[in-house]
Formats: structure tokens, sequence, C-alpha cells
């Protein structure tokens, strides 16, 4: 069965508090929802501002593959602000439920139903396909809300939505009331769930097994209070449990974990590590049994394989690593330790770990390099000549000598300071071999006085976004930059090679 999904990201998403967004802000996250693969977006509320009118009317003139739609009350100024702003499809709604009634809209049941009734027949006039929502849908009298249905769908409404507003509901019960709408309207019936009680996902999952085909979800479940069903949990939810019947989004699962960061990044709000599918954590391991169940077959601790939603599995190791997980770790880096030689490395992790420290990829690699000594890590990328001139009245300026497994390269660039022309020139060398980008720098100084030592950090990643940190100590901020920088890339063509190798064999 195909499930539609309506992404409300740019109107309930845009509702949590702190967001605001520009018009081409809202612009470019259409675009992205669209390439993503869904069927509507609810692409604002256009009567509240100016800014969010222009916003969905650039959205409309956009020509996007999708549906669009925008938000009114119910009423003339909200529905003709979106019919002016281009829109052909409206989400109109008015609450139901008696508290709402009592104390916000202070109408009766019964001026509310005329109000829907209106609203719904002035849309369809303005030749607008009209979703309407009682809104408080699930604190809404029963039979009230099912007559409420009844009479929109007899004034012409398109579509219905059930919105659990205040996350109240429990699976059974929107099961019920979906069963409900569509006996009293026999049009399609969406799910629109909030998730204060963290159940969003499983309601909206619940509406579509009792016979809803469309629920309103938002990317990283962002939405007021607590948030929206999440497209990426129900989306994934649908394609990959088990269920007695196939159910199919247009959703291209490939490019969820891209879209869910380029959105987090834009809006400003992080996603949490432990967040189903897009988390942090969603595809890490660090206890020694998963690792080692993993790395023998990555079904034992993972129920899809990560590629499916863009992703990458991680492990890591700390106080509950095993020797299998460590030791893979390692291979990554081209680092084969004697069986004496990895109780020692994981001795001195789980010290760390003991201590509440996270044991890093740069930690255990400093970890074995101390264990192996230099000739037990392999390098593959060698700086053999380096140089920098900087002053006043000229631009700081490096030139930089490597050989990279074998073969010399020089790169010699100019930056805004010595540290940024040092690390040009590494990237106009290692741009020609594969593509890599120093996506974070940190500085730190380890002591005080002229002589401090410097502690620099990096953080690596190529074109199949491989990503690797690397830290180097040292006197001289610009050459232990220039060794931080070195290592990470060593790391990361290390690991590239080691799997293309794998995937050869
Ligand atoms: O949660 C809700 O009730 C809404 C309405 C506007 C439908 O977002
Ligand atoms: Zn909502």
């Amino acid at each position: 069965m195909r499930i539609r999904i309506f992404d409300t990201t740019l109107r309930d998403g845009e509702q949590t508090p702190g967001i605001s967004l520009s018009p081409d802000q809202k612009l470019t996250i259409a675009k992205k929802l669209d390439a993503l693969g869904v069927d509507a977006i609810e692409a604002g509320f256009p009567v509240i501002s100016e800014g969010e009118f222009k916003a969905v009317k650039m959205i409309t003139s956009e020509g996007l593959s999708c549906d669009v739609c925008g938000l009114a009350r119910a009423n003339k100024k909200d529905i003709d602000a979106a019919a002016d702003a281009g829109l052909n499809y409206i989400h109109a709604f008015i609450a139901t439920s008696d508290i709402h009634l009592k104390y916000k809209l202070k109408l009766t049941r019964d001026q509310a139903l005329e109000k829907a009734i209106e609203a719904v027949e002035y849309g369809k006039s303005r030749g607008l396909q009209v979703e309407f929502s009682a809104e408080d849908a699930t604190r809404t009298d029963r039979d009230f809300l099912k007559k409420v249905f009844g009479e929109v769908a007899k004034a012409g409404a398109d579509r219905i939505d059930i919105p659990d507003t205040v996350g109240y509901a429990t699976p059974e019960y929107i099961a019920e009331i979906t069963k409900d709408a569509i006996d009293a309207t026999h049009l399609p019936v969406s799910l629109h769930c909030h998730n204060d009680f963290g159940l969003a996902v499983a309601n909206a999952l619940s509406g579509i097994r009792a016979g809803a085909q469309c629920a309103h979800v938002t990317i990283n479940g962002i939405g007021e209070r607590a948030g929206n069903a999440s497209l990426e949990e129900f989306a994934m939810a649908l394609q990959c449990l088990q269920w007695d019947q196939k159910y199919e989004t247009g959703i291209k699962s490939e490019l969820i974990y891209e879209t869910s960061r380029f959105i987090s990044k834009l809006v400003g709000v992080q996603v949490q590590p432990n967040k189903a599918i897009v988390g942090d954590n969603a595809f890490g391991h660090e206890s020694g049994i998963h690792t080692h169940g993993v790395l023998s077959n990555p079904l034992t601790y993972e129920p899809i394989s990560p590629e499916l939603v863009g992703r990458k599995r991680w492990l890591q190791v700390g106080k509950h690593a095993g020797i299998h997980g460590m030791n893979a770790m390692l291979e990554e880096y081209g680092i084969t330790p004697t069986e004496e030689q990895s109780k020692q490395i994981l001795g001195q992790v789980k010290v760390l770990g003991d201590l509440g420290k996270q044991v890093t990829d740069v930690e255990l690699l400093s970890i074995a390099s101390e264990v192996l000594g230099e000739a037990g890590i392999k390098r593959i990328v060698h700086l053999t000549g380096f140089s920098v001139s900087t002053g006043i009245g000229t631009m700081p300026y490096a030139f930089v000598k490597l050989n990279i497994d074998g073969e010399d390269f020089i790169g010699t660039d100019y930056g805004v300071g010595p540290v940024d022309a040092a690390l040009n020139a590494i990237q106009k060398i290692t741009g020609k071999i594969s593509e890599i980008k120093i996506k974070d720098y940190g500085l730190a100084s380890i002591s005080g006085g002229s002589t401090a030592l410097c502690e620099v950090t990096v953080r690596i990643e190529d074109a199949g976004r491989n990503k690797v940190s690397a830290k180097a100590i040292g006197e001289d901020i610009v050459t232990t930059s220039v060794q931080a920088v070195i290592d990470g890339i060593n790391r990361i063509m290390l690991k590239k090679i080691l799997k293309e190798k794998l995937a050869k064999n």
C-alpha cells in the first residue's frame, strides 16, 4: 500500500520555540524536501506575516514535484491569503474539543461546526483542494468529532486530518477514531500526531494500520513542544518493520541522513545523539559483545543497514570494549598488534574508560603508537619539506612537500595567516589525489608562557564521507597544525586503501 508523506517541517516544524526562517531559507528547505521524495509540503501559514506570505509564494512558484499546501484558520481572510500566495491546496482547521471551544474560541459546538462547513465551502468556491483538520481531535467528544467530519465531507472537503494536538492519544484510540473518520467521510484520512508522550510515530502508524493513507511528519521530529512524528522514523518503520502487508512511500531513504543534518544546521536545532535513524549513535557500537557481533554479521545488532538511510556504521572503544572491536578499529588504520600488544592497548583503554574518559580514535591510536612504537604505525603520507613566510605588508605564504605512497608532491598557497596558508597548501596537494577536506580545526594551549605547548585537533573528511580526527602537540603552532593535518590525511588514506582492498577480496 502506498502511504502519502505530508511534511510539515516548514509549518509545524517552524513553530518549534526558537526557530524562525527567512523566505530564502524556507525555499531551500522546500527544495530539499522535494528532492527527498515527500508527497506534499505544508509550506507555511500565509496570513501570519509578510515574510511568511512571500515564502509561500516563492515555494508555490518554484514548480516542485510535490504538492504544496498552506495552513488557514476557518475564516475567509486566512483562506484568501493562502489563495493569493499561489496555493491551490489548503489545510483548514478549527478546534473542536470542549476545552478549546470554551477557553480559546468561546464558541459552542454548533457554532464551530458552522464555521468549519463555511470554511470548506469557501475554500472550494475559490477552487482550492481542502484538507480539513479538527484541532485537538483526540480530546474532542467522539460523536461530535464524527459529526464534524461527516458534515465537512458533505461540504466538499477533499481530505480529512486527525490532529493529536497535545499528543494525548493512545495508539488504540487513534485507530478507533481513524475508523470513525473513514466511516463518516469515505475520504482519504491523515494523522497529525504530536510527541508529548513519545508516541507520535506509534500513533501515526496505528492510524495507518486502521486505514489512514497519510501522516503529517517533520524532519527530525521538530515541532511545537515535544515535536511531531518524525519523517525518518515513520517512513523507515513503514518500510522495514514486519507488517502483514507491504507499505511503500516515495521517500528516497538514502537521502534521509543528509536531509536531516542539512535541516538541523539550518534551523539551529541539534539532533539528540540517541535519536532513531538520524542520531549520532543510531549506528554506533561500543560494547565488546555488540562490536564482536556486528563484525561477524551487522544484523546481530543493527535492524537495518546504515547505508539504507545514507549513513555509515562506526565503532568506538571504551570501558565496555572487547578485543575484537578494538582490533577491527585499529585494522582500519592498518595497525595489527600482536595478541600481547592488543591486551596492553585494551588495558589502557579500560583504565581511561574507568576514569570516565571518552576514548576517541585519536586516543586509541596514540595508545597504540605508544605500545607498538612509531614503526608499528603505517604511514603513507610523509612530510618531506615545509616552510612558511609571514610578516607585515606581505601575505602569509606556505610551501609544503609531501611524499605520498612513494610519490613526491609540492604545494604552495597563500592564507589569512601562516596556519591557513600551510593548510591550504596541503589541501592543494591532497585535492589532486582525493577530495579531502579539513572540517574542523581546534587549537588549545596546554601550558602558559611564550614557550607554551599547543594542542591542535583536526577533523578530516573525504569524498566518501569517511571521517577521522587527529591530534598533535608541539611548541610551534604552524608546525603542530601541519603535523595534525598530515596525521589525519594519513589515517583517512589508510582507511580508504584498506576498504578498497577489502572490497576486492
Ligand atoms: O497540532 C495541531 O493541531 C495543528 C493544527 C494546526 C492542525 O498543528
Ligand atoms: Zn500540530
